[in-house]
C-alpha cells in the first residue's frame, strides 16, 4: 500500500515537472530568472573608479568650498585641523611609516600612507560622512577631496581638482608599496613553462 502511494507520488512530481519545465525554461532564457537589469541611474551609484581616474564621475570642487563643508561636515569626527578625534588623522605623519627609529611609532594618514589620491574620492564618496554615507554630491566630494589634499601640501591652495586633475596628482607614498618577494609565495616562473 505504501509503495503504491509512494510511486503514486512520485509520478505525479514528475508529471508536474513535466508541465512547468518548458515554462521554467522559457522564463530563464536570459538567465536564472532573477533580478532586473539595473538602470543607468543605478549603474552611476554603483562605481569603484581605478587609480588612475578611470569611472570617476564628472564634476569637480575647490579647495575653498571644501573647507566649508569640512568644517561643516567632518571637523567634529577629524578635527579643525585634520588632526583626528573619532574619526582618523588625515594629515601629517609623512615620512614615519619607513625609518629606523625605534621610538618613531608610524603615523598613518591619507598624507603618509595613501598610494593613489583618486581613493579619497571613492572613499569619502561611499563611507562618510560617518553617520550619514552617501549624502554628498559629486562636486562637494571633489571639493572636500580637495582641501584634504592642500591641508597635507600635496597640492596648491587654489586648486581646482575634477576627475582629470585627481588622478594626476602624486601621492607622497606612492612608492611605498613594494610587490610580495617571497619566493614561497611566489615562485618564480621557470623559463622552460613561461609561454
Ligand atoms: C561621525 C564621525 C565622522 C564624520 C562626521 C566624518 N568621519 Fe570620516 N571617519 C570617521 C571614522 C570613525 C573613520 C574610520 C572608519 C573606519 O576605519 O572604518 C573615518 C575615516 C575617514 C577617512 C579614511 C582615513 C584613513 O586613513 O583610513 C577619510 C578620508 C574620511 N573619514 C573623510 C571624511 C570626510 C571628508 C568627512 C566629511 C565629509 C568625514 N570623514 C566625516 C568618522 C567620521
Amino acid at each position: 500500500m505504501s509503495t503504491m502511494l509512494e510511486s503514486r507520488g512520485l509520478a505525479l512530481v514528475v508529471a508536474a515537472c513535466l508541465v512547468c519545465g518548458p515554462a521554467l525554461a522559457a522564463e530563464n532564457s536570459g538567465g536564472y530568472g532573477l533580478g532586473s537589469t539595473p538602470t543607468a541611474a543605478e549603474m552611476e551609484r554603483y562605481f569603484s573608479p581605478l587609480p588612475d581616474g578611470r569611472g570617476l564621475p564628472p564634476g569637480s570642487g575647490t579647495v575653498e568650498q571644501g573647507k566649508v563643508l569640512y568644517d561643516e561636515q567632518c571637523a567634529a569626527c577629524h578635527g579643525q585641523n585634520l588632526e583626528g578625534g573619532a574619526g582618523d588623522k588625515l594629515i601629517g605623519g609623512r615620512g614615519s611609516l619607513v625609518n629606523n627609529d625605534p621610538k618613531k611609532a608610524p603615523v598613518k594618514t591619507v598624507e603618509s600612507y595613501w598610494p593613489y589620491a583618486t581613493t579619497l574620492f571613492d572613499y569619502i564618496k561611499r563611507a562618510m560622512p560617518f553617520n550619514t554615507p552617501d549624502s554628498l554630491t559629486n562636486d562637494q566630494v571633489y571639493a572636500v577631496s580637495a582641501y584634504i589634499l592642500a591641508r597635507a601640501n600635496i597640492i596648491p591652495a587654489g586648486s581646482v581638482v575634477d576627475a582629470k586633475s585627481l588622478a594626476q596628482v602624486r601621492m607622497p607614498n606612492r612608492d611605498g608599496f613594494i610587490p610580495d618577494r617571497r619566493p614561497e609565495k611566489f615562485p618564480p616562473v621557470a623559463a622552460s613553462k613561461a609561454p
